[in-house]
């Protein structure tokens, strides 16, 4: 693989996250700064800024509520050394060997993923356990690597489709009820694949460095250092849950066990709707006042009154998403350097034909905390929706 090629794609490709924004548009961001700049991204989600950022020469930093993206995040800023791809290559041969040599009865442990009958065949889901006992036999540095390939061997050999939002299942026909031996030799072949690919991309180190924190950003930012730049594509107000899509790597890499701890997760996560969080939406109530409380009131009432049993909880919703925010760029403004800048590329959104104005309200908050200079481009139409665009919200912190 090529240098060029490697920059195209590479690491950012080895596990996407559908709303995930492009690797070109943070390089594109990032292009003018000199080396050794430091970028934050305070919504990691797959860990395409710190990426893009420690491939340039920069620190790349960010921080997310999930810990699975964290996981996720360090493994793709990571430097490996030679010897310890050499040892991964092995590490990967020695797995696969046992897993086509385990015994189909074996007892082995499966994720409580709710159907999972429906993810995986018979065969399938025996080789993705055999797989999973066998990675988990190594430590962290050959493991990470085989853990990404696994990531991607579950996706390839699913009957789900994972290219669309709402995860549609193939029509179960029967056959995959019955073991099949051919689709063990097809999955433990798959993970070989990938995990060449991985360790393929994995060998063209970085030339700056990325850090990847847990953390909630409407916190403080104290182990973070300040920033040139905070470049982010932060949860949109459309009730996507990234808990939903990320389920099956969740639960197969032991981060989610059982069901309401996704829906705890998504609570924590701005903007999460999955399983308790939309209930405990109804009990919410704001714990500061927002510049932008007079224009939320505006729309929420009339989503409120338009949306029939719905429109007061996701009135709720959109007061609680833009409440949050402003408890995120409250805590962000002393995370970026006097003459550093921020960067939000954001959606705005509709709920009964109403547009919930996310980035003029962002623009509002950061000029209420003392952002100049602060900006607001049109990006590009989102989808067929006419309404629907993407913006990138700038200012500069004084
Ligand atoms: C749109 S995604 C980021 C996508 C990312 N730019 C990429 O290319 O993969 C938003 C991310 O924000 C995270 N998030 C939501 N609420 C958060 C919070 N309070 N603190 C930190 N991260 C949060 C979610 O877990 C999700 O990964």
């Amino acid at each position: 693989m090529t240098f060029r090629a490697n920059m195209g794609v590479g690491r950012h490709g080895w596990l996407r996250l559908t709303p995930a924004y492009g690797v070109r548009l943070v390089r594109e961001r990032i292009a003018h700064l000199p080396a050794g700049s430091v970028i934050t991204d305070p919504f990691s989600g797959t860990g395409t800024t710190p990426l893009a950022a420690a491939e340039l020469g920069h620190l790349g930093q960010s921080v997310d509520v999930n810990p699975f993206l964290i996981w996720l995040g360090r493994a793709k800023v990571r430097h490996y050394t030679a010897g310890e791809l050499l040892d991964t290559v092995d590490a990967g041969q020695q797995v696969a060997s046992l897993a086509l040599a385990t015994d189909r009865d074996a007892d082995l442990w499966q994720p409580t993923l709710f159907k999972i009958e429906k993810w995986w065949s018979v065969g399938n889901l025996h080789a993705l356990k055999v797989l999973r006992a066998a990675i988990d036999s190594y430590g962290d540095s050959p493991r990470d690597l085989m853990d990404v390939a696994f990531c991607r061997t579950l996706i390839a050999r699913s009957n789900a489709a994972f290219n669309h939002q709402s995860m549609s299942f193939k029509d179960p026909s029967g056959e995959g009820l019955v073991f099949d031996v051919s689709e063990v030799e097809a999955t433990v072949a798959t993970f070989t694949h990938e995990l060449a690919h991985v360790v393929e991309s994995a060998q063209f180190d970085l030339s700056g460095e990325g850090e990847i924190h847990l953390g909630d950003s409407r916190e403080g930012f104290s182990n973070i250092k300040e920033a040139d730049l905070v470049l982010t594509s932060p949860p949109y107000v459309n009730r996507m849950s990234y808990i939903r899509e990320l389920r099956p790597y969740m639960y197969w890499l032991g981060y989610l066990d059982i069901a309401s701890d996704a829906g705890d997760l998504d609570w924590r996560a701005i903007g999460g709707t999955w399983g308790t969080a939309t209930s405990k939406l109804n009990s919410w109530t704001p714990e500061v006042e927002t510049p932008i409380d007079d224009q939320i009131a505006v729309v929420t009432a009339k989503i409120a009154a338009d949306g029939g049993k719905n429109g007061p909880l996701l009135a709720t919703y959109v007061h609680k998403y833009h409440h949050d925010m402003w408890q995120h760029f409250t805590a962000i403004k002393n995370a970026v350097k006097v003459g550093g800048s921020v960067s939000y590329i954001i959606g705005n959104s509709t709920f009964y034909k109403h547009e919930v104005p996310a980035h003029q309200w962002y623009a509002d908050m950061l000029k209420a905390l003392g952002f100049e200079n602060v900006e607001i481009e049109t990006i590009r139409k989102r989808n067929s929706n006419k309404a629907l665009f993407e913006y990138d919200v700038r200012g500069v912190r004084m």
